[in-house]
């Protein structure tokens, strides 16, 4: 028997070496391998555009991980990524990827609207799986993703890095310390200018995006039929057939931190206004916005974003009757997670007349090294799928509140059973079942522990986007 195949355990087997016996694991891959600490991860990436490429450069700088394959349905990607994984096989078809034994982890940062398809695919091919935010483009399809997930024993990492950096541990401390004290209200932020003419997001389409080295029916994934347009398939974030807009490109990283800082469930209602009042170059989805969500517990998280003013960069502010908890960064460190001051605590002199102000000094976590930790270990990573499911919730819930012309109240969770031939259509996401929920209890559990012993890597991102 190969060392492989004798890494290749059944689920008995797996359950008892995990301890993890009585969970619900039933989904348990024959093929999956169980790594050591010194094994050689081997990756698969679908998506190997902006953010694909810069996952791969933090992944191939982390010890003992090797590209095996590609999938991207555009031929200029596989040269791309070929520059720095040269031996790395390359597909269109994502399904080719997820056919080889030889990937044990796929990293997917495809378009929003293909991130349900490739989240299922993988979890179903007995891959672990590291998906870009925000985890779907719909609600009924991350009630079908959080379904697969807590069926298998897949280690999923989302890409909301706010949760592994140490202004998250820090913040999570203060508020269990009860120095921050009753919140009722969260104030949070997101803005950001370009020279006027080129609107923010627009990207050029470069002279090879054409018909021939494009798989636009893949990309398409189950969209109204179209012909070939490459405008549409670079920039896919201006158009709601494909994105969420600023709320699903980036309120979901804040959304995560709050949460997480807060251990809030999913809200109970979202409004949302605004509009294209700056960017007026054909897209659809709003440059200015205003959204507020309801949580149960009496607490409102509000969040302002605009693309024609930069000056107060983004940031978050929690407001608690003994204390405020606050971090600012710049306006384009939404990616790195860099802040302009630190996280600060400050009290609220009436209720703590003798506490004293602080500064947090927790060391970022590396999310992707987090992620590969967990793989190698079998255990929750910073991310894991409940909090892509809460944060993606309560963003599409914000978007259907501003499409809707309406309040959006949370719907009675109805998971949708998925089908290999396509993932739920786009028209079911508006025609969810509405009730109000009472209970402060999260369906889905509740945020994971920040990790005790952060290490000292910083989270390493690059990205303009
Ligand atoms: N966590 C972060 O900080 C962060 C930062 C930037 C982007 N993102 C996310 O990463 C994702 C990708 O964003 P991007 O800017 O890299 O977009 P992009 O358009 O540059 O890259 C997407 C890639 O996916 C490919 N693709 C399209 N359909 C596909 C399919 N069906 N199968 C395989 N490949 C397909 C495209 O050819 C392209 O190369 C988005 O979800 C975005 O929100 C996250």
């Amino acid at each position: 028997m190969t060392q492989r195949r004798k890494k290749t355990i059944g689920r008995r087997q797996f359950l008892a070496r995990s301890g993890a016996a009585g969970a619900a694991l039933w989904a348990l891959s024959p093929t999956a391998r169980v790594l050591g600490a010194n094994d050689r991860l081997r990756l698969g990436l679908i998506g190997g555009g902006a953010r694909g490429q810069e996952l791969l450069s933090q992944a191939l700088k982390l010890p003992n991980v090797e590209l095996v394959a590609l999938a991207d349905v555009y031929t200029r990607r596989h040269d791309e990524v070929h520059r720095v994984a040269p031996a790395a096989r390359a597909f269109r078809d994502h399904r080719r990827l997820l056919e080889l034994k030889d990937v044990d982890a796929v990293l997917v940062a495809s378009p929003l609207h293909c991130h349900a398809r490739h989240f299922l695919d993988t979890i179903a091919a007995g891959k672990d799986l590291y998906s870009e935010k925000t985890m779907t483009w719909s609600i009924p399809e991350a009630e079908a993703c959080l379904a697969a997930a807590k069926r298998s024993d897949r280690v999923v990492q989302i890409g909301l890095q706010h949760v592994s950096t140490g202004a998250f541990a820090d913040a999570r401390k203060w508020v269990a310390d009860g120095v921050v004290g009753k919140v009722t209200s969260v104030e949070s932020w997101m803005s950001r200018n370009t020279p006027r003419g080129h609107g923010q997001w627009v990207r050029p389409v470069p002279p090879d995006c054409t018909a021939d080295n494009v798989q636009w029916d893949l990309f398409l994934n189950g969209r109204p039929a179209r012909p070939f347009d490459a405008f549409r398939f670079i920039n896919w974030r201006l158009f709601w057939e494909y994105s969420g807009g600023n709320i699903t490109e980036n309120m979901v990283h804040q959304l995560s931190w709050i949460m997480g800082v807060l251990d809030l469930p999913v809200p109970v209602a979202a409004y949302m206004s605004g509009g294209v009042f700056s960017e007026k170059d054909g897209r659809e989805v709003p440059d200015t916005i205003a959204v507020t969500l309801d949580f149960p517990g009496d607490l409102v998280v509000s969040w302002q974003s605009t693309f024609s003013n930069s000056r107060y960069g983004l940031g978050e502010r929690i407001l608690g009757s003994h204390g405020t908890v606050e971090r600012v960064s710049g306006s384009t460190d939404m990616v790195t997670g860099r802040l302009m001051s630190g996280v600060r605590y400050d009290p609220e002199k009436v209720n703590r007349p003798d506490g004293a102000a602080v500064v947090g000094e927790s060391a970022d976590q590396d999310h992707m090294a987090n992620f590969f930790d967990c793989v190698r270990a079998r255990k929750t990573p910073n991310a894991p799928v409940e909090v892509g499911y809460r944060t993606a919730v309560a963003a599409h819930m914000a978007n259907l509140a501003y499409r809707q012309k309406a309040p959006h109240q949370t719907s009675t969770p109805s998971v949708v059973k998925y089908t290999p031939a396509g993932v739920p259509s786009p028209a079911s996401a508006s025609s969810m079942p509405i009730s109000r929920r009472s209970s402060r209890r999260s369906p889905t559990g509740s945020f994971p522990r920040p990790t005790p012993s952060a290490r000292k890597r910083r989270a390493s991102t690059s990205s303009s986007m």
